[in-house]
């Protein structure tokens, strides 16, 4: 690792624009992310919170900005306003450093708790079974589920499924994880154990970008909270100073309305 990229932000997103037709969900949206921070993005529905992170997960392009991962760019604009990415290989390979969580878990259905977790190191890495297996099942540990591992999803309940979505993230041993409100598709009474987890996740020093409207998440875990107010990026405080003071009218307003 040369040092040059030693010092590097774990993300830096600068300028970032996306249109969907007619609809600028991200009018020029910066963020940096250090190496252990965990920084929570909360703000109004609509307001790009998803879109963002997808780019940053390249599951959506970007049309203009700069995003570099680890120091090592993905995306860049020029002075003609062409943005440009890296090549394909590049670009997987630069991906592969985030990991991503779903609202909605995304777990495959017809696969075991065990085979969601080994199929991707399995496929993408080329890991051998043996291998992927004894990486899974301390995951699985870690996350509290070992004795689910021959369960089918559908037999979970939602809290279940999320932390097993959580281990298979981390199955793919990335640098950073990304989630996109994780908890917001859960009854009440199962946010405590996905929250559990990450705060866990944190505590060991993983790098962090989580959408979420859990305040007390957001007080308690996050060092910085961004929020995002129509494709913008207008507020990225120290959590304690944020809650103190958003430092920006929208942001009161919005943080009234959560607490
Ligand atoms: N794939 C898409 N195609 C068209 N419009 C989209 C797409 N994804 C998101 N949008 C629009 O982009 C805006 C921001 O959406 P999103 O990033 O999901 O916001 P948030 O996560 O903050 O609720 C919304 O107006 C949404 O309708
Ligand atoms: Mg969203």
């Amino acid at each position: 690792m040369p040092n040059t990229t030693s010092e590097a932000p774990m993300i830096e997103a600068r300028d970032l624009r996306k249109r969907f037709g007619a609809n600028e969900v991200l009018r020029g949206v910066s963020l940096q992310v250090r190496k252990g921070e965990v920084v929570a993005v909360i703000g109004p529905s609509g307001s790009g919170k998803s879109t963002f992170l997808r780019c940053l997960n390249h599951l959506e392009t970007i049309d203009s900005g700069h995003i570099a991962i680890e120091g090592e760019t993905l995306a860049t604009t020029d002075a003609q306003g062409r943005c440009a990415y890296v090549p394909d290989a590049e670009v997987r390979r630069i991906g592969a450093k985030t990991g991503m969580v779903f609202q909605h878990f995304n777990l495959f259905p017809h696969l075991t708790v065990l085979e969601n977790l080994i199929e991707a190191p399995m496929v993408v890495q080329g890991l051998a079974r043996d291998a992927a297996v004894a990486r899974a099942e301390a995951l699985l540990a870690k996350v509290g589920l070992a004795p689910k591992r021959d369960s089918y999803p559908a037999r979970l309940s939602g809290g279940q499924k999320q932390r097993v979505a959580i281990a298979r993230a981390l199955c793919m041993q990335p640098d950073i994880m990304l989630f996109d409100e994780p908890t917001s598709a859960l009854d009440p009474e199962l946010t405590g154990e996905v929250l559990r987890t990450m705060r866990e996740l944190a505590e060991e020093h993983m790098t962090m970008l989580v959408v979420t409207h859990e305040m007390g998440f957001a007080r308690e875990v996050a060092h910085t909270v961004a929020f995002m107010d129509q494709g913008e990026l207008i507020a990225a405080r120290p959590a304690a100073e944020f809650f103190a003071d958003p430092g920006h009218e929208r942001a009161r307003a919005f943080l009234d309305h959560m607490l």
